[in-house]
């Protein structure tokens, strides 16, 4: 089964072909240098750029996975969450390739893909807990089985990336900030300040990162920041901020009585929240998956393996398909 996978969701262009759950192309036009001018995603010229981009990056997955659209079984794209100008370019591309084709087709959940990334590469028995942590979303979900998920924990209000992304943009370090943030903690003391865990005391599995945030930027303005200082004060932010993550993570295992873990989102790419978890899952005796660092940021070879599961139980989705911007925010007790 050929599957062609689309995804749009955000600021980057990505067409993938998977044969099976074998990956044969995965095409990635990243806007990054278009919106760094302004320290962040804007969502018009994001979704102009995907409907300037997605015809090109489209013909060269096919080309790359040598394959023809006559070849493709089913076409696949992410349906929300996401910015949602950004995501309709992609669904309406693959609206107009399932209606001259006749093909089917599954519109897929972008986080739920994003849990699906590791899978990918290797293969992780059922059920497991998924984090999936990036700039647009921080989320714990639960997977029972492939196409079986309930979200057990989620932010309330920014994501993890968003924070790294505002606190690097307040210290003008560039965009997107979490790498940048992560290569200057390398050289810092990770317990040199006291940053709080918002919420790391109440029992439910839910982050908060605005605190966070606040009290880093607060943090700045009261001390100042100095060539000395600032790779201390950045380790010891994003040591918060993974120390957090790692708790709720690990307190949702243990309870659940889950011992495998699979982590995905942009934010997943971070050596040292890779390093944590290891060490803490590896304590308490669970086992840890991670996706390849380059499948960890918005990608549609995710889109592609999601909907592989989808089309082997049979499960396509209607051609009035619609886009949406939010993940439901059912958060279920367990
Ligand atoms: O998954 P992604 O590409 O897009 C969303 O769905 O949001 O994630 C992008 C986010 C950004 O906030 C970026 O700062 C963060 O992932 N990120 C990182 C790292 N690489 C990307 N955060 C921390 N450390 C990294 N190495
Ligand atoms: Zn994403």
């Amino acid at each position: 089964m050929i599957i062609l996978g689309i995804d749009t969701s955000c600021d980057d262009t990505s067409v993938a072909v998977a044969g099976d759950a074998r990956l044969l192309s995965n095409v990635v036009s990243s806007q990054v240098p278009v919106h760094r001018l302004f320290g962040g995603v804007v969502p018009e010229i994001a979704s102009r750029k995907h409907a300037e981009l997605i015809d090109a990056v489209y013909g060269e997955a096919l080309s790359q996975a040598g394959v023809t659209l006559k070849d493709v079984d089913v076409l696949a794209v992410t349906q929300g969450p996401g910015l949602i100008g950004s995501v309709l370019v992609g669904l309406c591309f693959v609206k107009g390739l399932a209606l001259a084709t006749g093909k089917r087709l599954v519109g897929v959940n972008h986080v739920e893909a994003h849990a699906m990334s590791v899978l990918i590469e290797r293969e992780v028995e059922f059920p497991f807990i998924a984090l999936i942590v990036s700039g647009g979303h921080t989320v714990l979900l639960y997977f029972e089985e492939a196409c079986r998920f309930r979200v057990i924990g989620t932010t309330r209000d920014d994501a993890a990336g968003e924070a790294f992304d505002k606190a690097a943009k307040y210290l003008s370090l560039g965009y997107p900030g979490g790498s940048i943030i992560e290569g200057l903690a390398r050289g810092g003391r990770a317990d040199a300040i006291a940053f709080p865990r918002p919420m790391a005391d109440e029992r439910n599995y839910d982050f908060s990162y605005s605190g966070l945030k606040t009290a880093f930027i607060n943090y700045v303005k009261k001390n100042g920041i100095t060539d000395d200082d600032r790779c201390d004060i950045l380790a010891s932010f994003q040591e918060a901020a993974f120390d957090l993550l790692a708790l709720k993570t690990l307190r949702a295992c243990r309870d659940m009585g889950i011992k495998r873990l699979v982590v995905g989102g942009g934010v997943a790419a971070n050596g040292r929240l890779r390093e944590m978890l290891t060490e803490r899952c590896g304590a308490q005796g669970v086992s840890v998956f991670f996706p390849l660092a380059a499948l960890c940021t918005d990608n549609a070879a995710m889109v592609a393996v999601t909907a592989w599961f989808y089309a082997r139980k049979g499960l396509f989705s209607a051609l009035d398909a619609r886009a949406f911007s939010r993940m439901a925010l059912r958060v279920e007790g367990c």
